[in-house]
């Protein structure tokens, strides 16, 4: 049934037609979802982890082809919940933002005018219909590629609790079961994927996917602080500007980051494929958008990533579930793993071909770190923009936009070695890996690639977690 209603989605997306309401714009040039999202990419391309998934392929100095004479063996799949609405606490702000504005300021021209009828309506941290459109193609992006292991296996499927996450893994074996049903190749007389672990949120519980225990985390400042520095830095000149079009409310440099999220929120709901963009959009131009890119990259840099001593210490736990899954043996892990549920084969199977999880951005970037698939960012400046090329690729609208998947594969090759060879894809780009001696195709032997994750094999520094 979710499958037929998915069906009926897509097919009403399509009718959707051309009528934009007269202050937004419509991109009818944009590829469809499940190539990659890329409507108005000037801008969307910039809005952080409020970015909608699109894809790296044309980024990735490596072909993210299967390489030919190679035979896909295992995949682990970690995805991020579709595009959402606000979470409850950011719509408390934007929603007394947007009524202060209405209240207070008497004249709303040009491209204000909007404003004044504006009529703010989001859920609370639920999937668009357009985030789960981008889930439900995610399950059918995964299938096509993984075909050869698509059709005989099922997936073996953990999802962290929130609703969000929750309703993205459902979309994504949605999309992947009606793949596998139109597949004349596929095996038939198999289940359809299921939820088969859901791993709760919470600061008692042990979970991988969005580890919530590391108390001296829980309590750091330091994005806040790097994004306040930021802020200062660039928002002045856009309040001066903005301010000027709203005379009866003094806003603050938050109010104007306020106003900038606005545009991807405002967008992704607008819509069932984000094809309508906002008309808050238009109030910032093409530089400020790499401006707010930007901040929200120090904030998963400094929050999640390299940058937090503690971000990396966070994503041990799945890094060495991963080495477990990869190596067929088992977890052997202190830190956010959860042991009654990694040593049963009920709930962690150690002999499956496919694993996807089902994440949030927060739980995304520190296993990133873990893996040290950044270790070539340098500290992110806080003072200036920097560039992909100074950064070393690392970007939030790189790494965890909305439906951002990262693929690790395991690949045995027609030559003389029998070592299987691991590489690692985010967002459809091969990852030059560290740690390890890496080819041409970007792949390290999955020895090699075990050995070079040695920070997650130690345990890391996760004891600094609690003294
Ligand atoms: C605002 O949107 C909500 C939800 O779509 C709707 O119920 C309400 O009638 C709208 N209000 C106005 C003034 O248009
Ligand atoms: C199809 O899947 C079932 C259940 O997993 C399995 O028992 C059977 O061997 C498979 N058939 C083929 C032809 O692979
Ligand atoms: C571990 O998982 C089990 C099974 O879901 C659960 O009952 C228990 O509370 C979890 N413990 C921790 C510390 O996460
Ligand atoms: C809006 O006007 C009211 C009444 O004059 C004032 O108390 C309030 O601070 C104003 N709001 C903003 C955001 O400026
Ligand atoms: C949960 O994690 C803590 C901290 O690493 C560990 O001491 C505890 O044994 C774990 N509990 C379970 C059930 O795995
Ligand atoms: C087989 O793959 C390994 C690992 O990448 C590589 O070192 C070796 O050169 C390959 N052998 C041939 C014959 O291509
Ligand atoms: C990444 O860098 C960290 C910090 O220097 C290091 O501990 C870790 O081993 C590196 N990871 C890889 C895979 O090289």
């Amino acid at each position: 049934m979710a499958v037929l209603s998915r069906l009926l989605l897509s097919a009403s997306v399509a009718a959707l037609g051309v009528s934009a309401s007269p202050l937004s714009r419509r991109d009818t040039t944009c590829s469809s979802v499940d190539e990659g999202y890329t409507c108005f990419p000037d801008i969307a391309q910039n809005w952080g982890m409020y970015a909608p998934y699109f894809s790296l392929e044309a980024d990735s100095s490596i072909s993210p082809d299967v390489p030919t004479g190679c035979e896909i063996t295992l995949v682990q799949a970690l995805t991020r919940h579709g595009a959402r609405y606000p979470t409850s606490g950011k719509n408390a702000h934007y929603q007394a933002l947007i009524e202060a504005i209405q209240t207070n300021v008497t004249h709303l021209e040009g491209q204000y005018a909007f404003l004044k009828t504006y009529n703010y309506s989001f859920g609370a941290g639920t999937l668009t219909p357009f985030g789960e459109l981008e889930l439900y193609q995610s399950g059918i992006k995964f299938y096509n590629r993984y075909e050869s292991l698509a059709r005989d296996n099922v997936p073996f499927v953990r999802s962290s609790s929130s609703e969000r996450v929750v309703d993205s893994s459902e979309q994504f074996n949605a999309g992947f079961q009606a793949t596998k049903n139109a597949d004349t190749l596929s095996n038939k007389t198999q289940s359809a994927p299921v939820i088969n672990v859901i791993l709760e949120e919470s600061s008692t519980f042990n979970n991988t996917l969005d580890p919530s225990i590391c108390t001296n985390f829980e309590n750091s400042d330091l994005a806040d602080d790097v994004q306040a520095t930021f802020a200062g830095v660039f928002v002045p000149k856009i309040l001066k500007r903005v301010q000027a079009h709203l005379h009866g409310i003094t806003l603050t440099t938050k109010d104007v980051i306020y106003l900038m999220d606005m545009c991807p929120f405002d967008t992704i709901a607008r819509t069932s494929d984000g094809s309508e963009l906002s008309p808050f959009c238009e109030l910032f131009t093409k530089s400020e958008w790499e401006q707010y890119n930007y901040y929200q990259s120090l904030g998963k840099y400094y929050g999640y990533g390299s940058g937090n001593p503690l971000g990396p210490a966070q994503g041990i736990g799945f890094t060495n579930e991963l080495i477990a899954r990869l190596t067929g043996t088992p977890v052997q892990d202190d830190t956010s793993t959860n042991h009654t549920l990694d040593s049963s084969p009920v709930t962690f199977p150690l002999n499956q071909a496919l694993y996807a999880d089902f994440s949030h951005d927060n739980g995304m970037e520190p296993i990133f770190a873990a893996m040290g698939l950044f270790n070539g960012t340098k500290p992110l400046s806080e003072t200036r923009v920097e560039s992909l090329e100074e950064t070393s690729d690392f970007s939030a609208a790189w790494s965890v936009p909305f439906a951002a998947r990262m693929y690790v594969e395991m690949m045995t090759c027609h030559n003389d070695s029998n070592e299987p060879l691991v590489r690692v894809l985010v967002n459809d780009r091969v990852i030059s890996l560290y740690g390890c001696e890496v080819d041409s195709l970007g792949r390290c032997t999955r020895d090699d690639f075990v050995q070079g994750l040695s920070f997650a094999r130690s345990g890391g520094n996760w004891a600094s977690c609690f003294h």
